[in-house]
């Protein structure tokens, strides 16, 4: 099976794809930084399974998600499962080329329009998964979309839950709409996970905290049996957490909002579609 994941040269990603890749799957290392997919990617082809191949993506601009989705799908034809794991953490206000918040606008619209633009590809495969990372911070965030571009006062735990929790309402959305088709959409929460995600805390605080963090390989078997395995076949617009309660705010309940946002969030991708 085909399965590309975004921001897979560290972290969750690449500890996914490497229990892809041990079990014989060709991934596709979706990554900003070339030099370190093509990294990630030696380490992979070192374990002797399955087929690696890496793609530019830059989420951090529309024009340039737009360009690598068409790059994907010239490239493969179809696609089997779309992981869209690619994220970070902006403990000052940033913006993406297009002027957006650079959490909304990385965690969650880059991804917005990348799975658009591979919808047709992945419908080409008899039956497609989409795999969005969100996580138990989204009760932090709300929908504000006069906060889209980050005016006034930034709070970054608001920011990232808004990210956050646009991709547990974009999954909704995407289950709900694409019910009668071939593809199926489903959310995780991956815990709280050692990763590189927490680089911008100070050094005593991570250490400190990272005690009760768990390795990447624990949310990386959930995502594993979540974009190919047989007891994910079936469902659709579900919400999983690989180590702590999988409770949903109840703005990520709200089903008129995640369809308010995906309207709203189709208008400001539109023209790169
Ligand atoms: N770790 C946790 O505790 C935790 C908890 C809840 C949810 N999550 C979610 O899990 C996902 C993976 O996080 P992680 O912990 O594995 O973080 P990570 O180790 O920092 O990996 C994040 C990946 O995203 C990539 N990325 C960042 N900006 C990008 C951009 N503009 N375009 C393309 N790729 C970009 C990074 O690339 P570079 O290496 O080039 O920076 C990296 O490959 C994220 O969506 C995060 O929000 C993590």
């Amino acid at each position: 099976m085909k399965v590309l994941i975004t921001g897979a040269n560290t972290g969750i990603g690449f500890a996914t794809a490497e229990q892809l890749v041990k079990q014989g799957q060709h991934v596709i290392l979706a990554c900003r930084n070339t030099e370190k997919a093509k990294a990630a990617q030696n380490r992979l082809l070192a374990l002797g399974q399955g087929k690696v191949d890496t793609v530019q993506l830059d989420l951090n601009s529309l024009d340039a998600t737009a360009q690598a989705a068409d790059e994907i799908a010239d490239r493969y034809g179809s696609l089997d499962v779309l992981i869209n794991n690619a994220g970070l953490f902006a403990k000052t206000k940033q913006f993406t080329q297009d002027g957006f918040e650079q959490q909304f606008g990385v965690n969650y619209l880059g991804h917005f329009l990348l799975t658009h633009k591979l919808i047709p590809t992945l419908e080409q495969a008899p039956k497609a998964r989409i795999v969005h990372l969100a996580s138990i911070a989204h009760w932090a965030g709300s929908i504000k979309p006069n906060k889209f571009r980050a005016e006034g006062f930034y709070n970054p735990l608001f920011y990232y839950g808004q990210s956050k929790l646009a991709n547990l309402l974009f999954s909704n959305a995407l289950a709900e709409r694409l019910a009668n088709s071939t593809i199926t959409n489903n959310a995780l929460h991956p815990g709280g996970v050692a990763s590189d995600i927490y680089r911008e805390l100070p050094k005593p605080v991570y250490e400190i905290m990272k005690l009760g963090l768990v390795p990447t390989s624990v949310p990386a078997k959930l995502i594993t049996e979540m974009a190919i395995g047989d007891s994910w076949a079936n469902r659709n617009g579900e919400y999983a957490s690989a180590h702590m309660p999988d409770w949903k705010s109840s703005h990520a309940k709200n089903q008129q909002l995640a369809q308010d946002l995906y309207e709203e969030s189709m208008n400001l991708v539109e023209k790169y579609l």
